[in-house]
């Protein structure tokens, strides 16, 4: 195990943001990574007839069982993984394992994993350099303030922040777990001293003051957003090297 990563939970208003990059994997440490896994979870990932998802799904849940087990002072098969109403993912541990909320996110190269007390804790990642016609998107799903925000920039920031508003709607959708159950148009960010503040609109009842919402970049160059409901959000990026997960040694400067 990396001795730089955490093994307690963090603190209340804390979340611990792990994130590994995916390059060229080799089948042993696909073997290696599921080996974290549960029989439920092996059936899973042999379902997936994309090579790239597959890959995606069973990092996010190697990455998850090891967290838990290092910061719970568990074994990782102690943990029930389970699924709520709308799919969202939820854990049980062994009795006196500590409450813990999570959320993960994967895109093309990169998995996170938001770890933190609260209940309603949400993560998106994105790729920056993800093709996508942003006006067209924009018009079609954000709220009307963001859409005229939008156009109110240099064309040469619209990419910047179209993703931002993206992996910010996407990470408090995923921390009400309630998938796109929510209308898009109905919430939108604004932006003030650097940051983030939620907007909600009818038929969304819901207290802006209650949430926090942090975004940051990591190599690659890939953009999250956590959303949390609380007072206050302080978050902690880590990297968790591919090969530590996977059981494997890792080569010099390897991330
Ligand atoms: C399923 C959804 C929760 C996220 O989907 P996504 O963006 O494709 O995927 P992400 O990689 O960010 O998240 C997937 C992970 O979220 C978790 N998840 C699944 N359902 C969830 C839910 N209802 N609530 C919170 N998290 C959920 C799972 O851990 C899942 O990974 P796993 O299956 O490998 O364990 C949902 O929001 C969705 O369908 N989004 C579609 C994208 C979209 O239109 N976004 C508009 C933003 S403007």
């Amino acid at each position: 195990m990396n001795r730089a990563l955490p093994s307690s939970m963090p603190r209340p208003g804390t979340v611990l943001l792990f994130h590994v990059r995916l390059a060229a994997v080799t089948p042993g440490a696909v073997a290696g990574l599921r080996a974290w896994l549960s029989p439920d979870e092996r059936s899973r990932h042999e379902r997936f007839l994309d090579a790239g998802a597959a890959l995606e799904f069973v990092t996010g849940r190697a990455l998850l069982r090891s967290r838990l087990a290092a910061l719970a002072g568990t074994d990782a098969s102690a943990w029930a993984i389970g699924a709520g109403t709308h799919g969202r993912p939820f854990a049980v541990g062994p009795a006196g394992a500590p409450t813990v909320s999570f959320n993960l996110s994967h895109t093309r190269g990169r998995v996170v994993l938001a770890v933190g007390h609260r209940d309603e804790l949400g993560v998106d990642v994105e790729a920056l350099d993800r093709r996508v016609d942003v006006l067209a998107v924009a018009h079609r799903y954000f709220s009307a303030d963001e859409v005229r925000a939008l156009h109110a920039l240099p064309a040469t920031l619209h990419r910047e922040r179209f993703l931002t508003l993206w992996t910010l709607k996407e990470a408090y959708l995923k921390a009400r777990g309630v998938g796109l159950g929510l209308p898009l148009g109905a919430f939108g960010f604004s932006f003030r001293g650097g940051r983030a503040r939620v907007r909600f609109e009818a038929p969304i009842v819901d207290d802006p003051a209650a949430w926090c919402f942090a975004t940051l970049d990591l190599d690659a160059p890939h953009r999250v957003a956590v959303a949390q409901r609380g007072r206050a959000l302080h978050v902690v990026a880590m990297p968790v090297p591919l090969e530590t997960l996977a059981g494997l040694p890792s080569p010099a400067g390897a991330v």
